[in-house]
């Protein structure tokens, strides 16, 4: 078996299996923000990521991805059911989105996680030559620390979450609290998002495990365990000179014509999840027309919803709730080649996605709960002339970061209406300074400031973040 000194160890592969057109075998990006963080990080670097390609039975065997090793762990069919669709997303991702859908309990559901986390801590054990560097990933993996803590105690073992991490008198609710907390604290060092997240986690493990825990440091079993906030974030400088590209301003112009040379356009992206407030926004959307505020002719909303995690029943209920929501508004509100929503649900490849920020007058991301949100920062990233306007809420991540933004709160349907207008009728010397001063944020907190301040303070030799380049 061939080892690693850097290990990322995720849920998913960056790629995933999939079929093409001519029922061929294919292999295509996976969704998400994770991997949109990741993978340009590790690029060319001599990393192996352990993860899972998506489908059930035997774990292909998948080529390297820009220069870094794919080691699959296979899922059953009832790993996928319990671990993948059960505990991991129908337990915990309720939960820590401040539980806007009702979390599910089921022992089943537990012991999956469980076995599942241990074959991952095991394929892990496998690929990491001695001393070297292992960098878990997010929820679906919070026991994978200690379970290799205990093969590999020479590995110096590092855990981010990608998403929130819930107050106390939420996480309070899990029948498994105990053990989850006891297995995040494995690692060398604990990294969230936000500051309010290593705040709760450090309350819940005194309250829970009895264990002194400050904001910073928690000693347990002779070891101190560090824990912070490591804002993730994007390639900036790749998005935007990926935007900058004369084909994809071209499609951009190709792009405005097509939908009906409007005025203004009104883009949003997303997962097809709960956490980001699809309906919420399109109520306030067809309230603003409904009312006069906006025609439907200057202006138009298009609304990307790429499907996700379509067996849980959750998902099933908003994706049918949305697609009526977007076909009545249509009906009521659009004409004859003249939709008021363009509603597309198809994964597009990075320069449609660039070409389609570029057309955006105004970028709509409006969650109710999000870890950080990615396509708000990829937006900022792709205005490289300085116009636009960002709608973002403030239960984003990115909201703390992004404060020249048109901040909203989802759940107020009237300020939500009210901060769509303002942003539709804002100025250019406004808008010019808001996207100036985010922009020079992000050219200076990018993905590769954020590998630095985590990975330094995992890895206090440096060696990692020279092989990384991410040292400068
Ligand atoms: P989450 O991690 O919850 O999915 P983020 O906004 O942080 O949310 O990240 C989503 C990532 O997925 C972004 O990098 C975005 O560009 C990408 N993405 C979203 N929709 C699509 C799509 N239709 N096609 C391709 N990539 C997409
Ligand atoms: C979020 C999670 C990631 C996950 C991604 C896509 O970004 O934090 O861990 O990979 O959503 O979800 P999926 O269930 O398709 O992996």
């Amino acid at each position: 078996m061939r080892q690693s000194s850097l290990v990322v160890v995720a849920n998913r592969l960056p790629i995933d299996d999939s079929v093409a057109p001519d029922g061929a075998c294919e292999w295509r990006r996976s969704p998400g923000g994770l991997v949109s963080a990741l993978l340009p990080l590790l690029r060319h670097t001599p990393a192996t990521w352990v993860g899972w390609a998506g489908g059930t039975g035997p774990a292909p065997a998948l080529p390297d991805v820009d220069g870094v090793r794919m080691h699959t762990v296979p899922l059953t069919a009832d790993d996928l059911r319990d671990h993948y669709e059960g505990f991991a997303n129908a337990t915990l991702w309720p939960l820590y989105h401040d539980s806007v859908e009702q979390p599910e309990y089921h022992r089943s559901w537990w012991e999956a996680y469980q076995r599942v986390n241990q074959r991952f801590a095991e394929a892990t054990a496998d690929v990491a030559e001695p001393g070297a560097v292992v960098w878990v990933q997010d929820y679906h993996l919070q026991l994978v620390p200690g379970l290799l803590r205990e093969l590999r105690p020479d590995l110096r073992i590092g855990f981010f979450l990608h998403v929130p991490f819930p107050p106390p008198e939420l996480f309070m609710q899990l029948p498994r609290r105990a053990e989850l907390l006891r297995g995040m604290l494995g690692a060398d060092l604990i990294g969230f998002q936000r500051s309010q997240a290593a705040h709760n986690f450090a309350q819940l493990v005194a309250k829970v495990l009895d264990v002194p825990a400050t904001d910073r440091r928690i000693a347990v079993d002779d070891r101190v365990v560090r824990i912070g906030a490591f804002p993730v974030s994007i390639d900036t400088a790749e998005m935007a000179a990926l935007a900058a590209r004369p084909d994809v301003a071209d499609r951009a112009a190709r792009l405005r014509h097509d939908l009906g040379s409007p005025e203004q356009v009104i883009l949003s992206v997303d997962r097809m999840d709960y956490t980001k407030g699809i309906e919420q926004r399109l109520k306030a959307y067809s309230e603003l027309i409904a009312h006069g505020h906006v025609k439907v002719r200057d202006t138009v909303l298009v609304q990307v919803a790429v499907p996700s995690r379509e067996r849980v029943g959750q998902y099933q209920i908003l994706r049918e709730r949305v697609e009526r929501e977007v076909g009545r508004i249509n009906g009521e509100f659009g004409r004859v080649g003249e939709p008021a929503i363009h509603y597309l649900t198809q994964p597009f490849d990075r320069a449609e996605l660039a070409a389609l920020y570029r057309v955006a007058d105004v970028m709509a991301v409006t969650p109710l709960r999000d870890g950080m949100n990615l396509v708000a920062k990829e937006y900022v990233a792709a205005r490289v002339d300085d116009t636009g306007a960002l709608l973002l809420s403030e239960f984003a991540g990115a909201a703390a970061e992004l404060p020249q933004a048109y901040l909203v709160n989802p759940h107020d349907l009237e300020g939500l209406k009210q901060g769509l207008l303002a942003a539709l009728r804002a100025g250019p010397d406004d808008l010019g300074a808001r996207m100036r001063a985010m922009r020079a944020h992000l050219h200076r907190h990018d993905i590769r400031a954020w590998a630095r301040s985590y990975l330094s303070a995992l890895d206090d030799s440096g060696s990692l973040l020279t092989r990384l380049g991410a040292a400068g």
